[in-house]
């Protein structure tokens, strides 16, 4: 049998604590959980015994949730950090973004808290990722999450959040509300209304595709300073839009219906997150990659492994479970190389994202992100091998104008 993940709970208030440990009671089966009412006790428990995931409380006497989480951070990193933030907690919640790996409404709906770290504590398991979790331990600081994404995130987790709120939280980032309208009223997205506030554009689009796009813009918008002949991070945005685009047209060529063919482009769109990190955080080793990649025709897996030890898809998968993106979306970063790996053997976004991607890379602006070829073997044992022209065909670049966005 597996072993039982350990998972240590903080919130100075005794109320709060109490509901809290009821609510979880149903997973004592599957977890072994550890209640205490604050920073200090938090610390001493894991120096007992040390814990999978902690989840703090923000606001609290003596040591906050943001200190406890940075002495957790530097003592045990292996640790899944998690924030239950309040709305008087603005400020430290700010503090907060780089040290957790998800900041939550509180009160935080249980099924919802549960879903969190069920899907948090399985990833490893998922993806094989043990190198990536100690390389993102070694990260140290965590990629920042975009302050928009959390607060999205926040609000999707707190029960009272209504369709307007979550309008609300994206019209203050004028580039985001630009970029959304824009998708939203391209005939990509195919409708026939206009489409004026953020509100409306997100029942459209739909709130994973929202969450994705946040997410993406954010991270593209920060990292910079990385340099490569030609390979700068614009250069990987537009082969991230462009493989976005192409997955959801592979998809509905294949006749997926709007909301799977929405997925294959959220999925594209952070296919190459793990690129993002690794470029950025490791320079040096990753211009070595891309030499390695270069002079040997290695493809860029195998070079990453070699220099790295990681593949960036590996360290996509686990970031991106942790921030709380949907499975398909997380299998697809993980496999979008070796589609024959993925958990089901199906027509899924893992695949739709390896079909763009490879069908992409015979043009030179993407080559240098997908030296792998198309797993013809694999398309045939699903029937499919003889689709791969009509797929070609109904690929056109950049049908929603994203490209230029950033860069
Ligand atoms: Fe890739
Ligand atoms: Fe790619």
């Amino acid at each position: 049998m597996a072993e039982r993940k350990r998972i240590l709970f903080v919130d100075d208030d005794p109320v709060l604590l109490g509901r809290l440990r009821e609510s979880m009671a149903d997973m004592a089966p599957v977890w072994a959980m550890v209640f205490v009412e604050s920073g200090e006790a938090a610390l001493e428990a894991f120096e007992r015994s040390p814990f999978h995931a902690v989840v703090s409380d923000l606001g609290m006497p003596g040591m906050n949730g943001a200190q406890l989480l940075q002495k957790v951070m530097v003592r045990h990193p292996a640790a899944l950090r998690f924030v239950l933030s309040g709305s008087d907690d603005r400020a430290l919640a700010a503090g907060v973004m780089d040290l957790a790996h998800q900041v939550l409404a509180k009160p935080c709906d249980p099924a919802f808290l549960k879903s969190v770290l069920r899907r948090s504590l399985h990833l490893g398991s998922q993806v094989h990722s043990d190198h990536a979790r100690e390389l993102v331990a070694r990260i140290g600081q965590l990629p920042s999450v975009p302050a928009l994404y959390q607060e999205i995130t926040r609000l999707l987790g707190s029960e009272r959040a209504t369709q307007e709120d979550l309008g609300a939280a994206v019209g203050r980032d004028m580039a985001m509300t630009a970029m959304i309208l824009k998708l939203s009223n391209s005939a990509f997205f195919s409708l026939r209304q206009t489409v004026s506030t953020p509100a409306e554009a997100i029942s459209i689009l739909g709130v994973d595709l929202l969450r994705s796009l946040v997410l993406a813009h954010g991270l593209f918008s920060q990292a910079g300073g990385f340099r490569y002949p030609a390979f700068g991070l614009a250069h990987l945005w537009r082969h991230s839009v462009a493989v976005a685009s192409a997955a959801k047209q592979v998809a509905e060529a294949q006749g997926l219906g709007r909301s799977a063919s929405a997925e294959h482009f959220t999925a594209g769109l952070l296919h190459d997150v793990g690129v993002l990190v690794l470029a950025s955080r490791f320079p040096e080793a990753y211009a070595r990659v891309l030499d390695l990649g270069r002079s040997g025709g290695s493809d860029l897996e195998s070079a990453e492994f070699h220099v790295l030890g990681v593949t960036h898809g590996e360290v996509g998968a686990y970031l991106l479970g942790l921030w709380g993106l949907p499975h398909a979306v997380v299998q697809a970063a993980a496999w979008h190389h070796q589609p024959a790996c993925q958990d089901t053997p199906a027509f899924t976004p893992a695949l739709g994202v390896h079909i763009a991607d490879s069908l992409l890379s015979r043009d030179a602006e993407h080559e240098i992100f997908s030296t792998a070829r198309l797993d013809g073997a694999y398309l045939k044992s699903l029937g499919l091998l003889e689709r791969v022209p009509a797929w070609g065909e109904a690929i056109e670049p950049d049908p929603a104008g994203l490209r230029d966005l950033i860069g």
